[in-house]
Formats: structure tokens, C-alpha cells, sequence
């Protein structure tokens, strides 16, 4: 597709998915911010928001910057995607509505609490049998990875073998959201297995009594989505509910070992891990960017989108504007972050986040009970994806309580 090179708006030459930007992104989001309310991205030929107040009002604006047509740079008018789409992630009303209100169902907050007594046994295990190996560990396999896939899959419902694709499959599937750069090419030689394995994790015969999987299954029974929805919904989870999880714990935990006051404060007050959690979504944003497009010629101020155009929300750049927070890049207990939209915003607001939070919850309070002091303890790496802000390692050193 050829694109109209915009010369009436703001601009910027810079590649967002370049290297250089994924490993540090917050002078590129400063200078889009800076640059106003809407800026074009001539690296693409696409428009971008990194302002709090136009994402915020963008992601409830889904009959105005639609879904449907790929939440990607690929535009689905165009391009046929690379899997079927998202029931949910990738949809729009009236479609939408049905898959998106059985997985509202089943993960609300009355739902999980049968979860939780089980997570925080599993949370505590986990934290005594790493600090019984040593108090220096890499963070990220060790307790960021290691705890939402003991739980998560298992609450799913999906067999025991196999389960080491799930992170692969969600790294993958973030990167594609991105242009077809190296990242993409380097996993597409094993999408094709991950993705026909977590196809068939999805089919009903797989799937525990009980589970998440087994439910989606049910509400098909019951005539709330067809028998042909129910494995796409399944597969939303498997999608959508690995990777984001492990990046927002491992986000938290190298905000408390960055910031030693706080980690005292959630000590003195288990009560906060929620919040904590929160603020570190805020802070880090694990998910950095989905695109949206136009569906009607759409006027933003003096600009206009037009139809047919994809736009990036920078979900992570909107979630640290100075003109919405107090010192944004302070990971702070005290500050109120909702309204962040590190879940998202509106009709597409994460619908696991309760999931999230609750996994969070479980590790942190077991951690906080156990560990007296948190640091660094080495040279951090971050693992560059396209679409989230993720880390590859993270060494710790800690003190027991
Ligand atoms: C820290 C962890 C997580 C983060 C940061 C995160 C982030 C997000 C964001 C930003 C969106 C909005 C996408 C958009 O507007 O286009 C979203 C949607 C979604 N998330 Fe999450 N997520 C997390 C955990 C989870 C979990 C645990 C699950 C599953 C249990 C999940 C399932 C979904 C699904 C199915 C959607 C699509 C909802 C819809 O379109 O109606 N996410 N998530």
C-alpha cells in the first residue's frame, strides 16, 4: 500500500520498532509526546498518540478507531492475517460482544476468589524453594516465569506437556503486531509447530473439568457462542494471558529492586500488592503499543486521520505523560494509578486483568512476608519485542527476613 506523505502535521522519521527505541523507549515517547496530539510516523506510514488524554479517549472511541481490522500494522482491509483473528482482541460490536461477555464471566472477581487460596499456597512454595537455593537468582526464569505457568494453565485446564511453547507462542504473536522485521523473522521457522500446538490445546477433549478451557466449552453448550467460537476463545487465553502476565510480575519486581523505600513500604503493608501491581503496569507498561484504524474520516484538533489509516496508541509513552502524572517515572506507592492504560481503556479493556492482578498478589505478598531486602544484583538484559516491554534477565540479590 502507498501512503500519502503528510507534511501538515507533526512528524517523525524514527523507527519505533527498531532496536535502539525497544531498549529504551522513553526519549523517543518524550520527543512524540512533545511533538502534539497526533504525530506521523513516516517509517510506516501510520499515526501515532503517546498523549494520556488522546490514547485514553481513542481506546473508548472503538466506533471511530476500530479493531476489526487488526490491532497490528497489518491492515485486515488489505492483508489476510497470519492466524484467524481474535474473537475479542481483534473484533468489533456486535461480534465482539458475545465471546467478550463469557470471558468477562469467568474472570471476574467473584469468579477467581475459588483461586486464590490454592495460588498463594503455590506462591509460597515457590518462594521457599527458590531462597532455599540461594539468595542470588535470576529473577525472570526463577520466579516471573517460573509462577504464572505453574498456575495459569493449570486453571486453564491444558495438558502438562507442551506447556514450554506457551512463551515462545506469546513472544511470537506480540512480535507480530510490529512490521515484518528480524524479530518476526526469527521466530516465523517455528510459528507454524507453536501454533498448531496451541490450536489443539483449545479442542474440548483437552481441556480439565473445571478449567477456564472446560467453561468456554460449556457456555458453548448453552448457546452463548457457537461450537465454532469456543476454541478461539479458548485460545485468547493461551494468547493473550502468558507472556503479559510473566512481564508485568518481572516489571514489578525490578521496580521494588530499583526502588528500595517502596519494597519497605509493601513490606510494612501486605495490603498494597494490588496497587503495587498496578503502579508497576503503570510504570512499565509490559504492554507498549496496539494499533487501531480509522473508520471514517476522524478529526483529532487540527488534524485529520484519514479513513481506512492505521494509528499507534503508545499505551507505555501515555502511561508516563507529565501532563496526566506527578513525576511519572517514579515508581511511587502513594500515587493513584488507575486510569493508566496499561490494560487498555474502554470496550477492549483487558478482560484478564483480574487474573493478573491476583497472580501478582499471590507472589508478592509470599515474597514480602520472606525477603527483607531486594537489589540488582548484575547486568540486566532486556528480550526486544515489538509490542512488549519485556525482560530476558533480571539478577537478584536478597536478604530473608
Ligand atoms: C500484566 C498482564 C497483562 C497486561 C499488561 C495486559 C494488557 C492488555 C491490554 C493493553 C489489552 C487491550 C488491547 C486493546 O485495547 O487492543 C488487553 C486485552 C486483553 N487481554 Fe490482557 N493483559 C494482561 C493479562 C492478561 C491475562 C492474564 C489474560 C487472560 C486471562 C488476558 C487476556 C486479554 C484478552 C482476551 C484481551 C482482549 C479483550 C478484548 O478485546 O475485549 N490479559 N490486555
Amino acid at each position: 500500500m502507498t501512503h500519502t506523505i503528510r507534511t501538515d502535521l507533526p512528524a517523525s522519521t524514527v523507527d519505533p520498532f527498531s532496536d535502539d527505541v525497544l531498549e529504551d523507549p522513553s526519549g523517543f515517547h518524550a520527543a512524540l509526546r512533545d511533538a502534539g496530539p497526533v504525530v506521523y510516523l513516516s517509517a510506516h506510514g501510520v499515526y501515532a498518540m503517546a498523549r494520556h488524554e488522546q490514547v485514553h479517549a481513542a481506546l473508548r472511541d472503538w466506533q471511530g478507531f476500530q479493531s476489526g481490522a487488526g490491532v497490528g500494522l497489518s491492515n485486515f482491509r488489505h492483508e489476510k492475517p497470519w492466524r484467524p483473528p481474535s474473537l475479542l482482541l481483534e473484533a468489533d460490536p456486535p461480534g465482539h460482544d458475545a465471546p467478550r461477555r463469557v470471558l468477562s464471566g469467568l474472570l471476574d472477581l467473584r469468579a477467581l476468589r475459588r483461586l486464590r487460596e490454592g495460588w498463594r499456597d503455590v506462591a509460597e512454595q515457590l518462594v521457599d524453594t527458590v531462597l532455599a537455593a540461594g539468595t542470588e537468582f535470576d529473577a525472570v526464569p526463577a520466579l516471573a516465569e517460573a509462577f504464572p505457568l505453574r498456575v495459569f494453565p493449570d486453571a486453564v485446564g491444558i495438558p502438562a506437556a507442551g506447556r514450554e511453547n506457551l512463551l515462545p507462542y506469546g513472544s511470537h504473536l506480540f512480535n507480530v503486531f510490529g512490521p515484518a522485521n528480524e524479530r518476526v523473522a526469527e521466530g516465523a521457522e517455528r510459528a507454524p509447530a507453536l501454533q498448531a500446538w496451541v490450536t489443539a490445546q483449545c479442542q474440548r477433549d483437552q481441556l480439565a473439568e473445571g478449567g477456564f478451557g472446560a467453561q468456554i466449552w460449556a457456555a458453548a453448550d448453552r448457546g452463548e457462542i457457537t461450537p465454532e467460537q469456543a476454541p478461539l476463545v479458548v485460545r485468547s487465553l493461551l494468547s493473550a494471558g502468558v507472556d503479559t502476565t510473566v512481564q508485568g510480575i518481572a516489571a514489578a519486581l525490578h521496580a521494588f529492586a530499583t526502588h528500595p523505600r517502596q519494597w519497605q513500604r509493601l513490606r510494612e503493608q501486605p495490603g498494597l500488592a494490588r496497587i503495587a501491581f498496578d503502579e508497576a503496569v503503570r510504570w512499565a507498561s509490559p504492554v507498549q503499543t496496539f494499533f487501531r484504524t480509522a473508520t471514517a474520516d476522524v478529526r483529532i484538533g487540527d488534524v485529520v486521520i484519514p479513513d481506512g489509516e492505521k494509528i499507534l496508541m503508545f499505551l507505555g509513552a501515555a502511561n508516563r505523560d507529565p501532563r496526566r502524572w506527578s513525576d511519572p517515572d517514579v515508581f511511587d506507592l502513594s500515587r493513584d494509578p488507575s486510569g493508566h492504560v496499561g490494560f487498555g481503556f474502554g470496550l477492549h479493556q483487558c478482560v484478564g486483568q483480574h487474573v493478573a492482578r491476583l497472580e501478582a498478589e499471590c507472589l508478592l505478598t509470599a515474597l514480602a512476608a520472606r525477603v527483607r531486602t531486594i537489589e540488582i544484583a548484575g547486568p540486566t538484559r532486556r528480550r526486544l519485542n515489538n509490542t512488549m516491554r519485556a525482560w530476558g534477565a533480571l539478577p537478584m540479590r536478597v536478604t530473608t527476613a
